[in-house]
């Protein structure tokens, strides 16, 4: 997914249906849409390579599918209302073609379960995150108009040896998973829920998955998981087993988030590496000393703090005071000089007072993030927030404090660019502009993202670019 860069966006209310793949033998057609984190867009790519091995192409036009999926996002309510809606759209759809099959994949079907299937009959498949391999049988049972629903959460599927078919692809960058669930429980959060407990995929698979992009001419890889800094591989076995219970000589062969990024970033300097979502109280020093060691790691980290207060933090159960997740931006400074950083925040977390929001605010200050993505609280069913709190902060005051922290968040963005305005930076030509087909887009390893003259360069170059001038959104810069 691309992201929008100093726009408030939320990733998990825009749907996307993307590109084809066709496979000469295939007679059948999937139309998939996407919602919610790149995590989400990732497994669709890992469904389509399960379908397609079942004789389906997947197809951008809606009409003219066989099977309509829509893989969904639970994490606040309007991703969920999305969702519905959608699936109404489709619906009427299938009025004039009784035949087409729809059905809910990911995080909603794994939240709401039988739900959408039988109470509001509104879908025929209902697949949870870690049921995909199922697919094809649960396709089966409803051509045969049985109820087919597998929402079981695994704690050992990664998906490892399925070669996604890259759905959205540019040809330049690609999303590699590497682990999947989340262990964390902060206490506003679904993901625990949807997703089940944290697991790491076995390294070898995603070096391999790395140097097969890289070999087909990808110039960028982002690792992804919902807290990538926790990765830690103990064996096929070791996936059964809890970290604690291992032996020494077992804990001695583990492979931690720092060891695998180095051994991405040798595939070779021409590949750029990023990763997605770092968990402020496990990113380690060790991992930093990586980042700074090789160039191609890009030196850029998306650090949720969710807020500046320490006392609603602890109610989040985030594991870090604002205190603390100071001085792990100091250390990531002291570390990688020339770091940027963007986060995650929540406004208006129950019992949120007015002070408790200008801490937040003033930790947006202390940091001066390049950008953030900015939520008002959603409360979700059965979350610990849900069953243990009163969302108890007014819509209103929601609002008005998520404009205050967008407002800053603006400032801080343009802030940010301009301090990029001067200098020159290796920027990876991604597509054309959005604006001019004469312009190309690419990015620095910050992330910001750069338009540039085309000149005689090609997409998936690497290209040296002054930045002459900056909005809040974008460096604009020519190539030296
Ligand atoms: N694993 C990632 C984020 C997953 S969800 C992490 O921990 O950083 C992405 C973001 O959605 C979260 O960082 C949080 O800011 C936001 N979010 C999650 N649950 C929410 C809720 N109930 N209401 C509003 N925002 C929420
Ligand atoms: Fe949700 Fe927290 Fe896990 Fe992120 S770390 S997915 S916010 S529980
Ligand atoms: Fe949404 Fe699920 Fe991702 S709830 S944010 S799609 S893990």
């Amino acid at each position: 997914m691309e992201e929008t860069r100093n726009k408030i966006i939320d990733e998990s209310v825009q749907g996307s249906a993307l590109m084809v793949n066709s496979n000469t033998d295939n007679h059948k057609k999937l139309y998939i849409e996407s919602y919610g984190c790149q995590m989400n867009f990732s497994d669709s790519e890992i469904v389509a390579s399960i379908l397609s091995n079942s004789g389906y192409n997947t197809t951008n036009k809606l009409e003219e599918a066989d099977v309509v999926f829509v893989n969904t996002c639970s994490v606040r309510e309007k991703a969920e209302t999305t969702v519905r809606n959608r699936l109404k759209s489709f619906n009427a759809i299938k009025k004039q073609k009784p035949e087409m099959i729809i059905g809910v994949l990911g995080c909603m079907a794994e939240r709401v379960k039988s739900q959408l299937l039988e109470e509001e009959k509104l879908v025929d498949i209902v697949v949870g995150p870690d049921a995909y391999r199922d697919l094809p049988n649960l396709l089966s049972q409803a051509d045969e108009g049985k109820k087919a629903v597998n929402v079981l959460l695994s704690k050992e599927e990664t998906y490892a040896d399925i070669s996604p078919v890259r759905l959205l692809s540019n040809g330049v960058t690609a999303f590699i998973s590497i682990t999947r669930g989340c262990d964390n429980m902060c206490t506003f959060c679904v993901v625990p829920f949807t997703r089940g407990r944290e697991r790491s995929r076995n390294p070898e698979s995603i070096v391999n998955e790395a140097k097969d992009l890289f070999e087909k001419g990808y110039k960028e890889v982002t690792l992804l998981g919902q807290n990538v800094d926790s990765y830690l591989w103990y064996g096929e076995e070791g996936l059964k087993k809890e970290y604690e219970n291992l032996t020494d000589d077992e804990k001695s062969k583990c492979i931690n988030f720092a060891q695998l990024m180095e051994k991405v970033a040798q595939i070779s300097p021409q590949l750029r590496v990023r990763f997605s979502t770092s968990h402020p109280k496990d990113l380690t020093d060790d991992f930093l000393h990586t980042m700074a060691m090789y160039d191609n790691i890009c030196n850029y980290i998306h650090l949720p703090f969710q807020s500046g207060n320490s006392r609603i933090l602890e109610l989040m159960n985030r594991g870090y005071t604002s205190e603390w997740y100071k001085e792990r931006i100091k250390s990531i400074k002291r570390i990688v000089p020339d770091v940027s950083l963007s986060s995650d925040i929540i406004t208006g977390f129950c019992s949120e007072t007015e002070e408790e929001h200008k801490d937040t605010l003033d930790l947006m200050e202390y940091v001066k993030f390049d950008y953030a993505y900015m939520f008002s609280y959603s409360e979700r069913p059965n979350t610990l927030a849900q069953r243990k709190f009163k969302d108890d902060v007014p819509d209103a005051v929601k609002k008005r404090r998520l404009s205050e922290i967008i407002l800053l968040q603006n400032k801080h963005s343009l802030e940010r660019n301009k301090t990029y305005v001067g200098k020159t930076f290796q920027v990876l030509i991604e597509g054309l502009s959005k604006k001019s087909d004469k312009e190309y887009q690419g990015r620095i390893p910050q992330n910001a993202v750069v338009v540039f003259p085309k000149e005689n360069y090609k997409i998936g170059d690497y290209v040296k670019v002054h930045i002459h001038n900056c909005t809040g959104a974008t460096l604009i810069g020519k190539a030296v």
